[in-house]
This record gives structure tokens, C-alpha cells and sequence, in this order.
């Protein structure tokens, strides 16, 4: 029964935002009023550099690893995990303490695959990088991080519930850089 509660917990924990909170505490502008006014970590390295955006991209890896890592050791099974998996995840994007305006999911969702399986993040982690590597571009890098994802899951830990989460994130995390795309499609893309 207590397994239950993980789910809203994780969501509770995905909805501190990182980006919000680091901007504020180092007296810098709020991620949601400038650059791309995404508060996540590429926008507050916009703003505030490679510090900020470290600590950023941390506490939003970290709130999606650390409920999933406790839901593996509770052994929940692979329904309950799946659904914590999507609770951080929805967190980020959704937050209850932030009027439910939030980020992108893109540090989150690597947080919850990587907890869900190191082999994943792994792969999630080296896709992203060697994107990134190619055409130095971190949106461009975390959707076809996001698209893999559920093949990823596939390959690494068979068909399970996960594979779906994964595909919901990826459809989900596609939506939510729309304007990426389109400056992306235009060769705009910074
Ligand atoms: O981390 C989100 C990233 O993929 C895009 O962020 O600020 O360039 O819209 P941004």
C-alpha cells in the first residue's frame, strides 16, 4: 500500500523547480521572463552561465532519479515504477508549486530513466552527447534523446510497462519544444 504514495510523492518532488528556485536564491532574473523563458537548465545558462546551470540541471536530474530509486528499493514492480516514472516527469512540466507552468523535462526525464536503469541513462546520457557533440545544439540533442528512449527501454530491459511511459514522455517532451522545432525547421535554433 505505502507504494503507492511514491506516485504522489514523485509528483510532489518533480514540481520544485530548479531553475526557479536557483535564479532566485543567486539573485538572478526569472527563467519563465527571459531567453527562452523555459525555466530549465540551457535557459539558466542563458541567464546566469555554467554554475547555475549545473546546479540546475542537477536538483532536476536528481528529483526525477531519487523517488524511482526508492521505488526500486521497495520493489515496487514494474507497474508502480512505471507510474512514479511518469509522476517526476509530469512534476517538472506541471507543478503544483509553480501554477503549473514548468519546464521542458528534458533533465528530468534523464533523472527518471537513469534511475529506472543505469544501462538507460547511459544510453539516454551518450545519445544526448554525442548530438550535442555534432551539432551543438541541446534541444535538438534531448529529442532524439527523448525519441530513443523507448526503444532504448525496449532493448535494454524488454517489453514492460516502461516502454510505454517512455514512448508518453517522448510524445509529450516533443510537444512541449514545438518552438524548438520550428526554429529548428528554420535554422534558428541557438
Ligand atoms: O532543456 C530544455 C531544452 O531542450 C531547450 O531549452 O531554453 O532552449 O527552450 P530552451
Amino acid at each position: 500500500m505505502i507504494e503507492w504514495l511514491l506516485i504522489p510523492a514523485a509528483y510532489l518532488l518533480g514540481s520544485i523547480s530548479s531553475a526557479i528556485i536557483v535564479c532566485r536564491v543567486m539573485g538572478l532574473p526569472d527563467p519563465r521572463a527571459e531567453g527562452s523563458g523555459n525555466p530549465g537548465a540551457t535557459n539558466v545558462m542563458r541567464i546566469g552561465g555554467k554554475k547555475a546551470a549545473t546546479i540546475t540541471l542537477l536538483g532536476d536530474m536528481l528529483k526525477g532519479l531519487i523517488p524511482v530509486l526508492l521505488a526500486q528499493i521497495l520493489d515496487v514492480g514494474p507497474v508502480i515504477l512505471s507510474a512514479v516514472v511518469l509522476a517526476a516527469f509530469l512534476g517538472h512540466l506541471y507543478p503544483v508549486f509553480f501554477g503549473f507552468a514548468g519546464g521542458k523535462g528534458v533533465a528530468t526525464s534523464f533523472g527518471v530513466l537513469l534511475g529506472a536503469n543505469w544501462m538507460l541513462g547511459l544510453a539516454v546520457g551518450l545519445t544526448w552527447f554525442v548530438v550535442y557533440k555534432l551539432f551543438k545544439i541541446s534541444s535538438l540533442s534531448a529529442l532524439v534523446g527523448a525519441t530513443l528512449a523507448p526503444f532504448y527501454v525496449y532493448l535494454i530491459m524488454g517489453m514492460q510497462p516502461l516502454v510505454y511511459v517512455a514512448a508518453l514522455i517522448a510524445v509529450i517532451l516533443i510537444w512541449r519544444h514545438k518552438t524548438n522545432i520550428q526554429r529548428l525547421l528554420a535554422g534558428e535554433e541557438k
